[in-house]
């Protein structure tokens, strides 16, 4: 299988990392922070290891202003519940993905959603037309997750200081693929799972500013057993229940592989695969990109649609035909799809990461042109270029 869909969930992973977090399940497993006891300890040892390790790759200070969530869904939940006052207004975009927006409408809060350009790009002005006394909040994407498109967070986070209103970025689609710093803004939410390379069922708060939140969960924390109330530190006090200690373990192998190959070569190389691939695309009549056309606006990812044929009815082919994995429809983010033009038929999204080879996009491309090529309701040949085998950054 040649899988396309690094948006979605990062694959393969980087070696050890596997090996590592299922020697903790079977050699040293404690619960962190719970007992005196040696594995407890060094479980626990491990766990402060990953999230210095995080603290480096995000350029923050101080370590404890991580939180581990279980996904990127659940940090921007925290994020947005956990600030939002009675009677503040919020403003987003239209490129969000649904797991801003909903918890967002949940939050009760007024707010105003910024309609972007038709290539997913933001004009940080109309944001700040949209200001009013009581906004409190500013969210937005990094990278949208349908078209890549960079949004400008920085601008944003400049209008945000000279305002007093806080911004949290949703870095899901950049974390791992663009040099960030975290302390650039006010609280950046993201999975462990996409481009850190960690494994699911994990995720990170990052905030600036340690008093502005209350946490949405409650429970044991592992300090002051005796208090009724949870404890006030960061991030016990975020982070209560068991804490998913393997994954935590895994993904700070992975963040450590990045650091080591060095966020801006891993940039480049996808911008490399990203540019040969869509540069083919638009050079086909039939195909429809969606999208910045300048490939420096976007991270790796390539929104299309063939002429004649449902985006469902694309990547069916590409799977069963060629063995190529993508993600078709609307990618939980409906209303980006109004934004870009693509309301009643949503879009394929091939989305590639550090391990896809030039001669995999090549042959994606190859893929997609005889789709394109060949009749709707036809099956295309199957007979094409070699099949490339192996990964050039493993
Ligand atoms: C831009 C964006 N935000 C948030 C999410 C939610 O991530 P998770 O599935 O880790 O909760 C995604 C996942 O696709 C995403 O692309």
């Amino acid at each position: 299988m040649i899988y396309l869909d690094n948006a979605a969930t990062s694959f393969p992973k980087p070696k050890g990392m596997i090996e590592k977090m299922s020697d903790h399940q079977l050699a040293w497993c404690g619960n962190p922070g719970r007992a005196g006891h040696m594995l407890s300890r060094k479980t626990a040892e491990a766990v402060r290891s990953s999230r210095n390790i995080l603290a480096d790759f995000f350029d923050i200070d101080d370590p404890a202003r991580i939180i581990f969530t279980k996904n990127a869904t659940e940090a921007l939940n925290l994020a947005i519940l956990g600030t939002v006052k009675e009677g503040d207004h919020i403003i987003t975009t239209s490129m969000e993905h649904n797991s801003v927006l909903r918890p967002l409408i949940a939050s009760g809060a007024e707010y105003t959603i910024i309609s972007c350009r038709q290539d997913g790009s933001l004009d940080p002005a109309d944001v700040e037309k949209a200001i009013r006394k009581n906004t409190g909040l500013i969210v937005c994407t990094h990278a949208s997750n349908v078209t890549g498109t960079i949004m400008p967070v920085h601008r944003l986070a400049d209008i945000c200081r000279k305002k007093g209103i806080r911004i949290l970025v949703d870095a899901s689609q950049s974390a791992g693929h663009l040099p960030l710093s975290a302390d650039d803004f006010d609280m950046v939410a993201m999975p462990g799972h996409k481009g850190l390379l960690g494994p699911m069922g994990t995720g990170l708060l990052i905030v600036k500013e340690k008093k502005a939140l209350q946490p949405l969960m409650y429970g044991g924390t592992g300090t002051l057993s005796k208090m009724l109330e949870p404890p006030v530190e960061f991030p016990e006090s975020f982070e209560a229940g068991t804490v998913n200690a393997p994954g935590i373990i895994g993904l700070g192998h992975a963040a450590g592989w990045i650091m080591n190959r060095g966020i801006e070569q891993i940039y480049e190389y996808q911008m490399g695969l990203i540019r040969m691939f869509d540069e083919q695309l638009r050079n086909m009549p039939q195909v429809e990109v969606y999208g910045p056309s300048v490939y420096r606006s976007k991270v790796g990812i390539t929104a299309f649609n063939v002429r004649g044929r449902s985006s469902e009815e694309v990547a069916s082919l590409l799977n069963d035909e060629f063995g190529i994995a993508v993600r078709a429809g609307f990618h939980c983010a409906g209303i980006a799809h109004k934004t870009i033009g693509t309301w009643d038929t949503g879009a394929v999204r091939v989305s590639p990461g550090v391990f896809t080879t030039r001669s995999q996009m090549q042959y994606a491309a190859d893929v997609i042109w005889r789709i394109a090529k060949t009749a709707s309701g036809v099956r295309p040949s199957r007979y094409l270029p070699v099949h490339p085998r192996g990964c050039s950054f493993r």
